[in-house]
């Protein structure tokens, strides 16, 4: 069964299936496994579509949900992309955030080559892609060059403590 077919039968709707075949990026969720070797542990933007469950054995899988939402505390990638204007049909949204989101999660300092590349497998059909990358080039060290949609003084800023950690009963498998 495919990933996000099964998250979708739990009730975890926020992961969109869009194409279903690798193409579209709506259906991107992180997943995170610990490396023994490095000992750290290591994580990737997965499409969802493309990933059968019975691959996750060992994983664990970060969705749209788990990062933040309006009912608990959005995570700051949530609020810079809807304060940008990022989201108009909101379908690619959440495949867009984990991208990003991971993105972060590996590089908390991302440059605008990053951000890019990160979001190359990341279909958008109504915004452009200029309001994303507004939003998300906040991340950047490069603070001047955001602030034209909003302020900085405005914005969550990125906090770690606000992360899920990785299971530790993970860590012995
Ligand atoms: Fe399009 Fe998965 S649904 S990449
Ligand atoms: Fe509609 Fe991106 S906001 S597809």
């Amino acid at each position: 069964k495919q990933c996000v077919l099964f998250l979708c039968s739990v009730g975890l709707t926020g992961t969109k299936y869009g194409c279903g075949g690798g193409g579209c990026g709506a259906c991107t969720v992180m997943v995170s496994r610990y490396d023994p070797i490095q000992d750290t542990v290591l994580h990737w933007s997965v499409n969802a579509c493309l990933q059968p469950i019975c691959s996750l054995h060992g994983a664990a899988v970060v969705t749209i949900e788990g990062i933040g939402s309006t009912k608990t505390k959005l995570h700051p990638v949530q609020e810079h992309i809807a304060k940008a204007h990022g989201s108009q049909c909101w379908f690619c949204t959440p495949g867009m955030v984990m991208s990003m989101y991971t993105l972060l999660r590996n590089n908390p300092q991302p440059t605008m080559e990053d951000i890019r590349e990160t979001l190359g497998g990341n279909l958008c059909r109504c915004t452009g892609y200029r309001p994303i990358i507004d939003g998300f080039k906040t991340f950047c060290d490069v603070r001047t060059i955001s602030g034209e949609l909003f302020s900085m003084d405005e914005v969550l800023p990125l906090d770690p403590t606000q992360d899920l950690i990785f299971p530790p009963e993970l860590l012995i498998m």
